[in-house]
C-alpha cells in the first residue's frame, strides 16, 4: 500500500515510517519541518534500507496539498501533522486552531478530491479531560481543558461528521497516552526544541548534563507516592499500533476509535528511578508546586485494541528508559549537531 504520512518527520511519525517501510508499504512524507528536521527522514531510510518520498509542504497551503494528493495516488493517509504543546496553545490559541483545524480541513478536502478516503488520525488521551475513574475506556465522556485539547476534540468531531455524511470513508481515531522512548537503533528519537515540556525528554536532558535537575510538579496528589501517574508507552509499540489499524480500516469502511496505551501507570518518581537504572547515574530532582491543569493520574484500558486489532504494547518501562538514553547519548543535541 502507498501511505501518505503527514508530520512524518516528527517524533511519532518518523517511528511509524520505520514500521510501515519494514512491512513493505510505500511511504510519502508531507511535513513543513516546523517542529522537526529533515535529517529524521535520512535516518529512517538508514534504519530500513528503503527510501521514501518527502515533500516539504505546509497543510495550510491547500494547493500544494491538493497537488501532492492528486499526484501520488495514495491508498491512505496517516495524519500526525499538528502543533502539540499544551502551554503554547494557551498563549497562541489562534495559531493552534488555524494550524491544526484548517490544516486538517485542507487535508480532508484534498483527500476527498483525490478519492482517498482512508484516514488514521493522531488524537490524544487529552480528550478525556480529568477522568472520573480509571482505567479509561473509549466510551468515557470527552472534554478538553486547553486549546490544544480542543483541536483534537474538534477534529474528532469533524471526522465523525464527515463519516456520517459519506459512509464510504474508513477512519480511525487513535487516542495516544504518553509516548516516550526511541527506536532501538538510537538513530531516531524525540528532539524537542528548547527546554522540553514533557517529563521524559526533560529527565533525559538532565541525565546528559544539559539541564540541572528535574522539577517534579507536585508530590501531594492522591497517588501512592504523591506524584502524577501516567500511562507511558514506548513509541515503537505505538508505531506498530498504526500498522495494525491500517490493516483493520483497509478491510471495511467505518469509523473506529482506539486507546493506544499500555494499561499501566507509572509515577513521576518511578520514571526518574527507571532512568537512573538506564543511565547508571543519579538524576537530581526537586519537588515544586503542581503544574496548573495537570491531573493526578491517567491510564488506558487498551483491551479494545487488543481484541479488535490484536495489538498490545510489549515494551517495558526499562525498555523505554534504555532506548531514550541510547538516543540521547548518541545525539546529545538531537538532529541539529552530532
Ligand atoms: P511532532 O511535533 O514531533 O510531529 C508533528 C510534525 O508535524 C512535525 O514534524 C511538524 O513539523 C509537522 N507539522 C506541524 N504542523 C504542520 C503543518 N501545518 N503542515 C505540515 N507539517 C506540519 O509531534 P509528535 O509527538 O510526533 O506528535 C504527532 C501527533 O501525535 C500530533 O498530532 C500530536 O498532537 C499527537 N499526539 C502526540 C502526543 C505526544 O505526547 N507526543 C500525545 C498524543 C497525541
Ligand atoms: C507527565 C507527568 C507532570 C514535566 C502531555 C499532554 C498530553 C499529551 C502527552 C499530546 C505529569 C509531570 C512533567 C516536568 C514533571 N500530548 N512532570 N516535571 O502532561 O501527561 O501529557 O503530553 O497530546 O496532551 O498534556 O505529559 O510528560 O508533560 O507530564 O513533574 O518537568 O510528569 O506533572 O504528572 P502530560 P508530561
Amino acid at each position: 500500500m502507498k501511505i501518505v504520512v503527514t508530520g512524518g518527520a516528527g517524533y511519532i511519525g518518523s517511528h511509524t515510517c520505520v514500521e510501515l517501510l519494514t512491512r513493505g508499504h510505500e511511504v510519502v512524507v508531507v511535513d513543513n519541518l516546523s517542529n522537526s528536521a529533515k535529517e529524521s527522514i535520512n535516518r529512517v531510510e538508514k534504519i530500513t534500507g528503503k527510501s521514501m518520498d518527502f515533500f516539504k509542504a505546509d497543510l495550510l497551503d491547500k494547493n500544494a496539498i491538493c497537488q501532492i494528493l492528486s499526484r501520488c495516488r495514495a491508498d491512505a493517509v496517516i495524519h500526525f501533522a499538528g502543533l502539540k504543546a499544551v502551554g503554547e496553545s494557551m498563549t497562541m490559541p489562534l495559531t493552534y486552531f488555524h494550524n491544526n483545524i484548517t490544516g486538517t480541513l485542507n487535508l480532508l478536502s484534498a483527500m476527498a478530491r483525490a478519492g482517498v478516503k482512508k484516514m488514521v488520525f493522531s488524537s490524544s488521551a487529552t480528550v478525556y479531560g480529568d477522568p472520573a475513574t480509571l482505567p479509561i475506556t473509549e466510551n468515557f465522556p470527552l472534554s478538553a481543558t486547553n486549546p490544544y485539547g480542543r483541536t483534537k476534540l474538534m477534529i474528532e468531531q469533524i471526522l465523525q461528521d464527515l463519516f456520517r455524511s459519506d459512509p464510504q470513508w474508513h477512519i480511525a481515531l487513535l487516542r495516544y497516552f504518553n509516548p516516550v522512548g526511541a527506536h532501538a537503533s538510537g538513530l531516531i528519537g524525540e528532539d524537542p526544541r528548547g527546554t522540553p515540556n514533557n517529563l521524559v525528554p526533560y529527565i533525559s536532558r538532565v541525565a546528559i548534563g544539559l539541564l540541572d535537575r528535574v522539577q517534579v510538579f507536585g508530590n501531594d496528589y492522591d497517588t501512592p507516592d504523591g506524584t502524577g501517574i501516567r500511562d507511558f508507552i514506548h513509541v515503537t509499540d505505538l508505531a506498530c499500533g498504526h500498522t495494525r489499524v491500517l490493516s483493520k480500516i483497509f478491510s471495511s469502511p467505518g469509523l473506529v476509535i482506539y486507546n493506544l496505551g499500555t494499561g499501566r501507570g507509572f509515577s513521576v518518581l518511578e520514571m526518574i528511578q527507571g532512568f537512573e537504572r538506564a543511565c547508571g547515574c543519579t538524576i537530581p530532582y526537586e519537588i515544586v508546586p503542581r503544574r496548573p491543569g495537570d491531573i493526578a493520574a491517567c491510564w488506558a484500558d487498551p483491551s479494545r485494541a487488543k481484541k479488535e486489532l490484536g495489538w498490545e504494547a510489549v515494551r517495558t518501562l526499562d525498555d523505554m528508559c534504555r532506548d531514550t538514553w541510547n538516543w540521547q547519548k548518541k545525539n546529545p543535541h538531537g538532529y541539529a549537531r552530532l
